[in-house]
């Protein structure tokens, strides 16, 4: 999907990226990271400015959001409903109209991905969703980018999404087709996915609600809280229905003997992933966390390069 407004890119959901600008990204993700590493100045966004709209609670997106600004010799601000007119009911349109006049990209976190696509129709400048209840884009780089530096390419590899059909596994659903792979998704019943998004992957993605079954032969294996941020009240009944899918060392068992796992994270320990599974062998879930900021430091090159 393209964002609304054709004169401007956006990042809306993984899909506004094609294939080989996806590729070419975590390319230079991998290669920023190095140069992090080595302790080379790069300073391409001197006296920028991102605003970032958290309606939501954030630790990693905020922090590598901000981070990553800093690193570019830019500089971000922090909006919280609370303290904003947004807050207030200052319509989107025109605090997307407002900001987008002084600021040079806009991240948000929100619930409805309407407020996202709204946003962009009305801003000037690049505008990045850092989380809706619909999917989580930025994660999906990170991920990715995890799986490159640790496996190689993912393309034709077989992915395991075990849990919640939420955000993160509509965000897979879309990178099983950008980068070229085979997903497994193992859910409740009543805790699908969206069929549309289903759909239109075609028979790339399969959707069954045995656990064991989307692991078998898996190179990777996913998973995410049972409750999402706004389903706090669903909380019990989650814990119920979700008893079966803790990603646990037998399940794993099932999935190649070098199969990796990653969580978005924060993780619920004894909950959607055992102890033994995110603080064992097969983990990566810190360089995840980690490649969060290099990712994003790519997005945001590429955003505003394509938006000069
Ligand atoms: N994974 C992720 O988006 O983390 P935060 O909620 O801490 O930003
Ligand atoms: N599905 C989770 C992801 C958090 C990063 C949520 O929306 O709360």
């Amino acid at each position: 999907m393209r964002s609304s407004d054709t004169t401007c890119r956006h990042f809306l959901t993984l899909s506004d990226l094609s294939p080989s600008e996806a590729r070419a990204l975590l390319a230079r993700a991998v290669e920023l990271k190095r140069m992090l590493r080595a302790g080379e100045t790069y300073l391409p966004l001197r006296h920028r400015t991102l605003a970032m709209i958290f309606e939501k609670s954030s630790t990693r997106t905020r922090v590598s959001f901000e981070t990553a600004m800093a690193q570019f010799g830019g500089h971000a601000l922090f909006l919280s409903p609370r303290d904003t007119q947004l807050g207030r009911g200052e319509p989107i349109e025109d605090s997307a109209r407002v900001l987008s006049r002084m600021v040079d990209l806009i991240m948000i976190r929100t619930f409805d991905q309407a407020v996202v696509e709204r946003f962009a129709a009305y801003s000037r400048v690049p505008v990045i969703n850092g989380l809706t209840d619909r999917c989580h884009p930025c994660q999906l780089l990170a991920d990715m980018q995890t799986y490159l530096e640790h496996r190689g390419d993912i393309r034709g590899r077989r992915v395991a999404w075990i849990g919640d059909g939420n955000n993160m596994c509509h965000s897979y659903i879309e990178a099983a087709e950008v980068f070229d792979f085979e997903l497994r998704i193992a859910c409740p019943e009543g805790f699908e996915p969206d069929t549309d998004l289903l759909a239109a992957a075609g028979e790339r993605c399969t959707l069954g609600h045995d656990p064991a079954v989307a692991v078998e032969g898996a190179d990777l294996v996913l998973t995410d809280v049972w409750a999402s941020m706004g389903q706090e009240a669903e909380q019990e009944t989650r814990l119920r229905a979700f008893a079966p899918y803790q990603v646990d060392d037998a399940l794993m068992a099932r999935a190649r003997r070098d199969a990796l796992f990653m969580h978005c994270l924060p993780a619920h320990r004894g909950e959607e992933v055992s102890a033994s599974v995110i603080d064992g062998p097969q983990s990566v879930v810190w360089d995840e966390a980690e490649n969060r900021l290099h990712s994003q430091k790519a997005l945001i090159e590429f955003l505003v390069g394509a938006n000069p």
